[in-house]
């Protein structure tokens, strides 16, 4: 018998919450983000997955563009943080990637590439100017921008300019930031008369107004809702992965008896502790603490003890006979990974992207 742990893919789930995105725009234009192997769900299985409903993919470089090609997939996939040095813009011209540009040195290097290259075979793009609207990570100032773009405009190597900016506190609904970035954005929009592209998961399903041109939603397809439990979109959003396993092992411990390195799980009663097939070397965060839910058979338990590099051990409490071989979830539709990760002091996106390879992924 194989190593119990696999994650399972419920690609039903992803075109679900994909469908769902697509209702909060008005022209049913969203990309779907799949940058980080798709959130680490496997970025060909799910874009072939969405290939028929999503008109665009983003990811994060042109690697995993390339990975994406060479898997068949025909849709423009967006660079979302452009080109990292110059001698990638031969094969981003040859493909056609849409690619943000977010800083003067880009604007540079496409110049002279442009300038180098013989000027009856420009294959035009499609550049998402980025706009630093408040997060201060990437793009350029407003007034920058609006210069850039009267240069962008005049280049025969860009095809159509779309206004780009990332919101940094969408996730709290009621922070007025968001609506200042988003009054930055419009203004320069109406300004210079471009599409835009603004919404990221948590402005797709709590700032409606951020909702236009093209949507970005990334943790959202994959079921984890960036907002507070009890949003009406959030809580349509159904679990695309389950990371599962068994026990592999049970042990009763009297009062009084520690658990697992350094002890830190001390029994207060008699306690019958569950061993987990699934540890930090497959993933699971090594800071979750004494409490952290792990579903047993359906009944939800406690991990018990520091997590080690293959295993983790589970306060069963007063689970009917458990036996090795008893089903377990991790993360899932019973065990919320958003809670999971609030015991590790971390947010969802680490935990499915902190999934090791070695954890077979089981597409459903
Ligand atoms: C530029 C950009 N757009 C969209 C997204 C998707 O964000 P989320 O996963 O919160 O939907 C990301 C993710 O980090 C991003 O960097």
């Amino acid at each position: 018998m194989a190593r119990p742990l696999v994650a399972e893919i419920n690609l039903k789930a992803l075109r679900h919450n994909y469908q769902l995105a697509c209702q909060q725009s008005a022209r049913d234009q969203a990309l779907a983000v799949i940058k980080a192997d798709a959130y680490g769900h496997g970025a060909i299985q799910v874009a072939k997955a969405l290939e028929d409903m999503a008109p665009a993919f983003a990811v994060a470089a042109i690697e995993e563009a390339e990975t994406l090609v060479a898997a068949g997939i025909k849709q423009p996939i967006v660079l979302l943080e452009g080109f990292f040095s110059a001698d990638e813009l031969p094969l981003i011209h040859q493909r056609g990637y849409p690619l943000v540009i977010h800083s003067s040195w880009q604007v540079d290097a496409l110049s002279l590439f442009f300038k180098q290259d013989n000027q009856d075979q420009i294959n035009p793009l499609q550049i998402w100017l980025k706009v630093d609207t408040g997060m201060h990570r990437l793009g350029f100032a407003p007034d920058q921008a609006v210069q850039v773009h009267t240069l962008l405009k005049q280049q025969p190597w860009v095809k159509e300019i779309i206004l780009t900016s990332h919101l940094a506190c969408a996730d709290d609904l009621n922070n007025p930031f968001t609506q200042q970035q988003l009054s930055t954005l419009f203004r320069l929009k109406n300004q210079l008369g471009t599409p835009v592209s603004l919404a990221n998961s948590p402005a797709t399903l709590g700032w409606p107004s951020a909702c236009e041109g093209w949507l970005r939603p990334g943790i959202m397809l994959y079921g984890a809702s960036p907002l507070k439990p009890g949003h009406p979109l959030g809580d349509q959003l159904q679990t695309v992965m389950t990371l599962k396993s068994r026990l592999i092992s049970v042990r009763q411990i009297a009062a009084g008896e520690k658990v697992g390195y350094g002890g830190r799980f001390v029994a207060k009663k008699p306690t019958q502790i569950g061993v987990v097939a699934c540890g930090y070397g497959d993933g699971y965060p090594r800071q979750a603490v004494d409490g952290t839910p792990v579903g047993v058979r359906g009944q939800v338990c406690q991990l018990a003890g520091r997590v080690s590099m293959d295993m983790m051990t589970v306060d069963l409490g007063n689970l009917d006979n458990p036996q090795p071989g008893d089903e377990v979830e991790l993360w899932g539709p019973q065990i919320d990974v958003n809670e999971v990760a609030n015991h590790c002091d971390t947010i969802s996106y680490t935990l499915l992207t902190g999934l090791l390879p070695r954890v077979k992924r089981l597409y459903i």
